[in-house]
C-alpha cells in the first residue's frame, strides 16, 4: 500500500526503483517482523523457564534419593521403615492442605459471585467489552488473552472481589472459548448485556467509576459497593482518550487514573493493559486486607512496583522478565 491509501498497480509499484520503495519496509512488514521478534523472545523465555523448572524438579529428586539412600545405610530397618512412613504422611498431609486450600479459594470466588454487588460488603471490577468493532483480528485475540490473565489473578485472590466482564460477545466471546472451562466453570459473572444496564442501580447511586488514563483525577482507594470499569481494548493508543470520553459525555460518570507518576517513571505513556489494570487492583485490594497496617499510598507503591513490567520504565533493565506480545498490548 502507497502512501495516502492510494495502491499502485503491480506493474507501476516494481517499477518504482527508488530508495525509498526498495529499502523500507512497509508498516504492516515492519510489524510483522517485530511480533515475531517478541514470539521468539516470548518461546525462548518459555522454554528457558520450563528447563530450569524440569532441573530444579531433578535436583530435589536426586536430594531426597541420596537421603534415603544414606539413611537406608545408616539406619536399623526398623528405624528406616519408621522415616519413611513418617515421610509419607508429611507428603499427604502437604497434599491434603493444598487440596483444602484450593476448595476454599473456589468457595470463596463462588460467594463472592454470588453475592454480587448488592450488598455493597465488596468492590465490583467490570471489564467492558464493547469494543470489538475499534479493534482488529488479531487484536481481539489478544484481548481475549488478557482477559484469560484478568481471570488467572482473579482465582489466585485470596480475597476476591466480584468480578464481571460485560458485552462479552462476537469473536472475542469465541476467542475466550480456547479457554478450559469457559464459559459454564469461570467463577465469576460474565454476560453479553452493557454495564451501564447491569449496573443500573449503581449508576442511579453515582457508585460507577471508569478507570483511564487520561483521568484527570486520581484513585487513592477501592471503596465498597463501588463498580470500577477498565475498558476492555486493545488499540496501540490509535484511540486515545477514548474510554475517557464516552465515561464522561456519553454515560455522565466519573472517570479516575491510576496514581503512577506518584510511584513509578514510565517510559513512555502511562496507559497499561486491562490485564495489568485488573492485577494492580487485585494486589491493591488483597495488601488492604493482608497488611492492615500499610498507608494507600504504601499499597499503590508495592502493588505498581510488583505488576508494571521494568522494561515499561525509566533506567531499569528487564533482567529475565516475562516477555509478552508487546505490539499486541494496549
Ligand atoms: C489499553 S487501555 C485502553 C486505552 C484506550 N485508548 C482508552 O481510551 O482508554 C485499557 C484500559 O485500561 C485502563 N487503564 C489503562 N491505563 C490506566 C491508568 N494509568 N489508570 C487507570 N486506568 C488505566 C483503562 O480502563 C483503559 O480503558
Amino acid at each position: 500500500m502507497a502512501e495516502n491509501n492510494i495502491t499502485l498497480p503491480p506493474s507501476e509499484a516494481s517499477n518504482d526503483t527508488s530508495e525509498n520503495s526498495e529499502n523500507k519496509p512497509s508498516k504492516d512488514e515492519k510489524l510483522q517482523k517485530r511480533k515475531e521478534r517478541w514470539e521468539t523472545r516470548k518461546n525462548n523465555f518459555k522454554k528457558h523457564k520450563k528447563q530450569k523448572k524440569e532441573v530444579k524438579q531433578e535436583q530435589k529428586k536426586k536430594n531426597s534419593d541420596d537421603f534415603f539412600t544414606k539413611m537406608r545405610d545408616e539406619l536399623a530397618p526398623e528405624e528406616f521403615e519408621k522415616l519413611v512412613e513418617e515421610n509419607k504422611k508429611k507428603k499427604e498431609e502437604r497434599i491434603r492442605s493444598q487440596r483444602m486450600k484450593k476448595e476454599n479459594l473456589i468457595n470463596k470466588l463462588k460467594q463472592a459471585t454470588e453475592n454480587g454487588i448488592t450488598n455493597d460488603c465488596n468492590v465490583c471490577i467490570n471489564v467492558d467489552c464493547s469494543f470489538n468493532d475499534k479493534m482488529t483480528n488479531n487484536e481481539v485475540i489478544s484481548l481475549a488473552q488478557q482477559l484469560g490473565k484478568c481471570y488467572a489473578a482473579y482465582k489466585r485472590m485470596e480475597n476476591p472481589f466480584y468480578m464481571t466482564f460485560t458485552s462479552l460477545q462476537g469473536e472475542l466471546y469465541n476467542s475466550l472459548k480456547k479457554f478450559e472451562g469457559f464459559p459454564e466453570k469461570w467463577m465469576m459473572k460474565l454476560t453479553d448485556q452493557h454495564f451501564t444496564k447491569e449496573f443500573e442501580d449503581k449508576l442511579k447511586e453515582n457508585k460507577v467509576i471508569y478507570l483511564s488514563a487520561d483521568a484527570e483525577n486520581e484513585i487513592t482507594e477501592f471503596e465498597k459497593g463501588h463498580v470500577y470499569v477498565i475498558g476492555g481494548i486493545i488499540d496501540r493508543n490509535r484511540h486515545k482518550n477514548l474510554c475517557n470520553e464516552i465515561a464522561t459525555k456519553e454515560y455522565n460518570i466519573p472517570t479516575a487514573k491510576f496514581p503512577l507518576d506518584k510511584h513509578i517513571d514510565m517510559k513512555a505513556c502511562s496507559v497499561l493493559t486491562t490485564n495489568q489494570c485488573v492485577e494492580i487492583i487485585a494486589d491493591c485490594i488483597e495488601l488492604k486486607q493482608t497488611k492492615p497496617e500499610l498507608t494507600n499510598f504504601e499499597i499503590w507503591g508495592q502493588a505498581l512496583e510488583k505488576i508494571i513490567p521494568k522494561r515499561k520504565r525509566k533506567h531499569q533493565e528487564n533482567q529475565g522478565e516475562q516477555v509478552e506480545d508487546e505490539s499486541a498490548e494496549q
